[in-house]
């Protein structure tokens, strides 16, 4: 049996402007993660067991653009020879895979990344042919274009290499290090929110002025660059976050309900929030001293939050 794991991530800076080629910052969420195994089995065929969206199915009897298959097929067509290992694995012997995840889906925590992440390293790792996190990172970009049309690529980035991101699309991506750690809480709307959608309702809003909302993503790029600084330098980023949210909300990237538990973080004592990903629904995010944060966690589930997690950013 060859089993892998992939964390969730929050974006801390830069969504929705990294698509237009402006910096943002990920960092990993380890508290959340999607685990695959893949064991040999008795029975011919690719077997797939998913217990949470209570899926048992052989491979062949899935639509290709089912995510899960797609995520297996895609990791297939890789592969050098592919036909080769794909009669290894589903003709003389079948396998079982095995998919479970505590992330929770379309929240902004990059479920659909970590599963990819996850069922690539382990199927790699089983075929004998473990691949690179470069390698995993660029398959695991090809699902996600699938799914989400036109994606940076900063989820599957800070999933595959589980480490601090700063993320230019199209550059090679940078790990930074955490001058000093911080305690982020972050609130579940429990809202369930496509990112293809809140991505496509910023474009056409750019592609009707693109003059002004060039110059709101060039402010986003400005707040990731001086964030990235202030944590390389142990500094504190609540100013930028409240900063980084009023312009996710100009996008109408955000929502009511975000709204809401972004203003109950700050009147709670956090010293910054925003949203986090693609907005409308999924999950907001608020600095605060570790002190407090448990009571801040607390007001966000008073003002409506159905999930927290307190988390550690560090190296
Ligand atoms: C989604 O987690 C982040 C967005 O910026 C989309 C993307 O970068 O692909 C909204």
């Amino acid at each position: 049996m060859t089993s892998a794991s992939a964390p969730g991530k929050i974006i801390l800076f830069g969504e929705h402007a990294v698509v237009y080629g402006r910096p943002a910052l990920a960092v990993p969420v380890t508290q959340v993660h999607a685990d695959v195994e893949v064991s040999d089995s008795s029975k011919d065929g690719i077997w797939i067991d998913a217990p949470d969206i209570d899926l048992h199915a052989e491979l062949n009897s899935l639509p290709s653009d089912h995510p899960l298959a797609a995520v297996i097929h895609k990791f297939f067509a890789s592969l050098s020879s592919p036909h080769f290992l794909k009669e290894k694995m589903g003709g003389q012997r079948g396998v079982e895979i095995k998919i479970s995840s505590t992330i929770p889906v379309a929240s902004g925590l990059g479920s659909g990344a970590a599963v990819s992440v996850a069922l690539i390293r382990a199927l790699s790792s089983h075929l004998g042919h473990p691949m690179t996190n470069e390698q995993v990172n660029a398959l695991a970009y090809e699902i996600e274009k699938i799914h989400h049309g036109t994606p940076s690529g900063i989820d599957n980035t800070a999933v595959a290499y589980g480490k601090p991101v700063y993320f230019i699309k199209g550059q090679p991506m940078e790990i930074f290090k955490v001058g000093k750690p911080f305690t982020i809480v972050i609130g579940d709307t429990g809202i369930s929110a496509l990112t293809k959608e809140s991505v496509g309702d910023v474009r056409r809003l750019w592609e009707a002025d693109k003059q002004k909302w060039e110059k709101v993503f060039d402010k986003i790029g400005e707040i990731a660059k001086k964030a990235k600084e202030k944590i390389e330098n142990g500094e504190l980023i609540g100013d930028l976050m409240n900063q980084n949210h009023a312009l996710l909300q100009d996008m109408t990237a955000s929502s009511q309900e975000l709204d809401q538990l972004v203003d109950a973080a700050r009147t709670a004592g956090a010293l910054g929030a925003k949203m986090s990903g693609g907005g409308r629904g999924g999950n907001m995010i608020a600095l605060v001293k570790p002190e407090i944060a448990e009571t801040v966690a607390g007001s966000l589930k008073e003002a409506g939050a159905k999930n927290t997690i307190i988390t550690t950013i560090n190296s």
